[in-house]
Parts: C-alpha cells; structure tokens; sequence
C-alpha cells in the first residue's frame, strides 16, 4: 500500500484541504465585505427614494440612484429635543449621518430608553434616542420631502420602513416597507404598489396638532384615512400604531413642529 493510500495519508489530504477551503471562503468573505456594504448603502438610498416616489425599479435605471440620492440630506435628529443634533454633539457621540445606523443600537442603553407598556404602542421594546431624516431642500432652501424612518410590530415580526412628507411636514408623499415578515399575499401586501398609492396626499395632523392619520378598514376615504388590508387585520393594525408611535410626541412629532414653525 503506498503512503497516499494510508489513513495518515488519508488525513492528510484531508486537513490539507479543509485548511485551504477556510483560507479561500475566509478570503472572500473579507474581500467582498465591502461590495456587501456599499449594497446595503445602495438599497436603504433606493427604499427612501422609492418612499418619496423618485424611484420605481422597473424604469429607474440603477446608475440614476446615486444622483437621486445626493438631493438627500441625512441629519440626525434627537428625538426627545425635537432637534437636530450639533455637530459638537454628533462628534461628541461618534455619529456620522452617513452611515449612522439606527437599527444596530436599537438596543445599546447609551443610544436608546426602554419604553413603558403604556408608551411601547408599535411594540418596539425600546426607543432610540437618535434618528436619521433624509431631507430635500430647493435652491431657496424651503425644504421639499422629510423622509423618516418607521417601525413597528406587524403580525409575524417588525416591519421597517420610511414615510416621506411633503415640505409642510404634514401631507404624505408616500410610505415603504423594505424589511417584513408578514405573509405574502396577507399582510405582505404592505409592499404593493396599489395599497402604497393609496397615501400620497393624506394628512398627518389634524387642526389641533394631534396625529389623525390612521388605517381603517373599509376607510380611507377622508384626509385622515387609509383603508386596511384585506384579511390582514392585524398587520394593518401595525401599521396605524407605527404611524400613531412615529409621528406623536414620544417619535417624530416634537421635531415635524419645530422644523415647520421655523
Ligand atoms: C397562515 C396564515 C397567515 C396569516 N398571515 C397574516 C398576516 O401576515 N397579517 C395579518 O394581519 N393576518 C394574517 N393572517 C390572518 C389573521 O390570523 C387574521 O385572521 C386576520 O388578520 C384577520 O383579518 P380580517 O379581519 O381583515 O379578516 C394569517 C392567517 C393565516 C392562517
């Protein structure tokens, strides 16, 4: 028996292998970390344009996304100061809006507050205390579309979004899901483009400045409206918390006032 053939041999080859397989898949896991990334840059740029309705996939070309993106602003706002955040502050707390990630310190207790079982109505656990906005401005500086990021619990899981406002911090330019779990065809039904036409042009607030926007079903007829899903109750009803969490007082409510009274 020759010495390939003995089980040392055996062996052998085999850790040979193994080690050059971990080699080559380690490799490629550092090489493509960066392409990975600037992917999952490519895509929250594309799902906050899709919100504001600058981009629809089937006759955006994908070279257009970058130009789109850079009307966009992103600035961090604090959410309980209803401000944005000075740039002493976002160096004080290591922020670049760039690349801020909100949902990564979702859960760090330097970033964000537990939420009470009264205050918790989009069942998020926690708060951060920091958020990104993305916001459009023409050559007079008026600002023109508030992107905001949205979550809350659906049925299976959370589901997280944008909801882009017009200029007056008020009216609906559109709303998007871009990470869900709800069953496809049921509350999945959050992503298609016929239930996502239905916002554009409803409102916010109501007269006295409290959030009026809700998902009824069989609604959606007045300002304030916006009809349910069908046989999906209970993501519809996600949804309408979300918006009742993200647009109040404990969300982006303090900040929409300071940024239209300005
Ligand atoms: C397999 C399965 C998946 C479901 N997925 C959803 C869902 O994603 N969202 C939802 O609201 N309801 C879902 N439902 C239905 C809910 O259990 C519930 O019946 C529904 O929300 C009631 O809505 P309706 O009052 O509009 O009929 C699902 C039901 C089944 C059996």
């Amino acid at each position: 028996m020759s010495s390939k053939d003995s089980v040392g041999g055996t062996l052998k080859v085999a850790l040979l292998l193994c080690v050059v397989c971990s080699i080559f898949i380690s490799s490629a896991a550092v090489i493509l970390r960066p392409l990975q990334e600037a992917n999952k840059l490519l895509d929250r740029n594309k799902n906050i344009l899709a919100a504001a309705g600058m981009y629809d996939p089937a006759v955006t070309p994908e070279e257009e996304v970058v130009e789109l993106f850079a009307q966009f602003t992103p600035r961090i706002v604090d959410l309980d100061a209803g401000e944005f955040l000075t740039e002493t502050k976002l160096s004080s707390l290591g922020i670049d809006p760039t690349t801020y990630d909100q949902r990564s310190v979702q859960t760090e207790p330097e970033f964000s507050d537990a939420l009470s079982g009264d205050e918790d109505i989009a069942g998020l656990k926690r708060r951060v205390r920091y958020a990104t906005v993305y916001i459009v401005r023409d050559d007079s500086d008026a600002i023109l579309d508030i992107v905001l990021p949205i979550s809350g619990y659906g049925l299976w899981g959370t589901m997280y979004g944008y909801l882009a406002l017009e200029g007056d911090g008020n009216t609906v330019k559109g709303i998007g899901y871009y990470d869900q779990k709800e069953t496809p065809g049921l509350g999945g039904e959050v992503t298609n483009p016929r239930w996502k036409a239905l916002w554009p042009g409803k409102e916010v607030y109501d007269e006295s400045g409290d959030v009026a926007l809700s998902v009824v079903k069989g609604g959606g007829q007045g300002i304030h409206q916006v009809d349910g899903l069908s046989g999906a109750s209970l993501t519809s009803r996600g949804v309408d918390n979300m918006i009742e969490f993200w647009m109040g007082p404990m969300g982006f409510g303090p900040f929409l006032k300071n940024l239209t009274n300005n």
